[in-house]
């Protein structure tokens, strides 16, 4: 059916508002969640937001899986799918030391039989969990968790619940979306939303969350999106997997055009640098790590040239081209000083 015979019922005039609307909301949901620089206020968001959905539930025609208004979760699943990545989703080697940079540096010159300084993108290494969307024509078409690097589970519904994620990739630069574009980066709950959650939680009478990893990731494994839509559920991009209808020549290059089409990106990202910057940059993350606002649990270290990535190659399931540095574990000592017992509502 063309979207004429679809739309024969609705004028002219309110299939332009409609469409106006969308494309004004996710403009203003890329200025607040993405560049936290917002240009109208609050109530004006939420007035355009009744307006549309009065509109949509007015004609169920309407409805579209990009529009804005759908990030309120959609009816419940009885069990997730599962689907293959088109390409595996790796894991990092780890290193632990100033040595373990130096050693992977030297491999990876070694390899490229070349003296001269490799450059190296260093970016936080997030702890949440990974995710992988596909955009087919510039529209988020699937999203599944990592899984087992092979096969993820499909949890499409969910993920369009994040506010930071467009439904809709951005044209940027070139003026044009990839035909197929596979992003990959990490959901978290920053530190602020994961102590609100939990002050809920406890208020109704439910276990909270042992920290915010396990908060993401509970709530991001919900059949009922409509409950993952209330979880504060954010979003960096790191990465792609595979892509058509576009060419990149460098790590940074990459994340650089995902900013462009809509993508938050770890402002931390530490650019083309040599290896001695990058041991630099450790050590300034560790310093930052407690004032971020959100959690990390190292520095990724990738080499930033594709070419030179392409060279070095994957082992069994990391690439040769990147390490993990993570911080040492935090180790406190408490005193329980304590023990209130309360009864509960129920
Ligand atoms: S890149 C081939 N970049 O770490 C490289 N991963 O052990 C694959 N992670 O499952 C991942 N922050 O969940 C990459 N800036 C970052 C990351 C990052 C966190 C996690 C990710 C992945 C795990 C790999």
């Amino acid at each position: 059916m063309s979207d004429e015979t679809v739309n024969a019922g609705t004028s002219p005039e309110t299939l332009a508002r409609v469409e106006e609307l969308r494309r004004e909301l996710h403009r203003h949901n890329y200025r607040y969640y993405v560049l936290d620089d917002p240009e109208i206020s609050d109530a004006e968001y939420d007035r355009m937001m009744q307006e549309l959905t009065g509109l949509e539930k007015a004609r169920p025609e309407l409805a579209s899986p990009d529009s804005p208004t759908l990030r309120v979760g959609a009816p419940p699943l009885s069990k997730f799918n599962t689907v293959a990545h088109t390409l595996p989703m790796l894991s990092l080697d780890n290193g632990f030391s100033e040595g373990d940079m130096h050693d992977f540096d030297r491999r990876v010159r070694r390899k490229m039989e070349t003296d001269t300084q490799v450059l190296y993108t260093a970016e936080p290494k997030l702890d949440g969990l990974a995710v992988e969307l596909v955009y087919e024509d510039g529209r988020l078409t699937l999203a599944s968790t990592r899984g087992d690097g092979i096969m993820g589970e499909v949890i499409t519904e969910n993920v369009r619940t994040i506010r930071s994620i467009p439904l809709v990739l951005r044209k940027g630069k070139a003026d044009a979306v990839p035909s197929r574009l596979e992003v990959r980066g990490e959901v978290f709950i920053g530190l602020n939303e994961f102590r609100r959650l939990n002050k809920e939680r406890l208020e109704q009478d439910q276990q909270p969350f042992a920290n915010p990893r396990n908060a993401a990731a509970g709530s991001l494994r919900q059949l009922d999106s409509r409950i993952t839509a209330k979880r504060p559920l954010d979003f960096f991009a790191y990465g792609i997997g595979q892509v058509a209808g576009a060419e990149f020549s460098a790590h940074w290059e990459i994340l650089s055009t995902l900013k462009e089409h809509g993508f938050r990106i770890n402002p931390l990202t530490r650019p083309q640098v040599p290896i001695t910057d990058v041991i630099a940059y450790y050590q300034e993350l560790a310093q930052k790590r407690h004032s971020l606002g959100y959690e990390i649990d190292g520095m990724v270290v990738k080499v930033d040239d594709l070419a030179i990535q392409k060279e070095l190659g994957v082992r069994s399931r990391s690439p040769r081209w990147a390490i993990a540095w993570k911080f040492e574990a935090t180790q406190e000592t408490t005193r329980l000083l304590g023990i209130d017992v309360q009864v509960g509502r129920t």
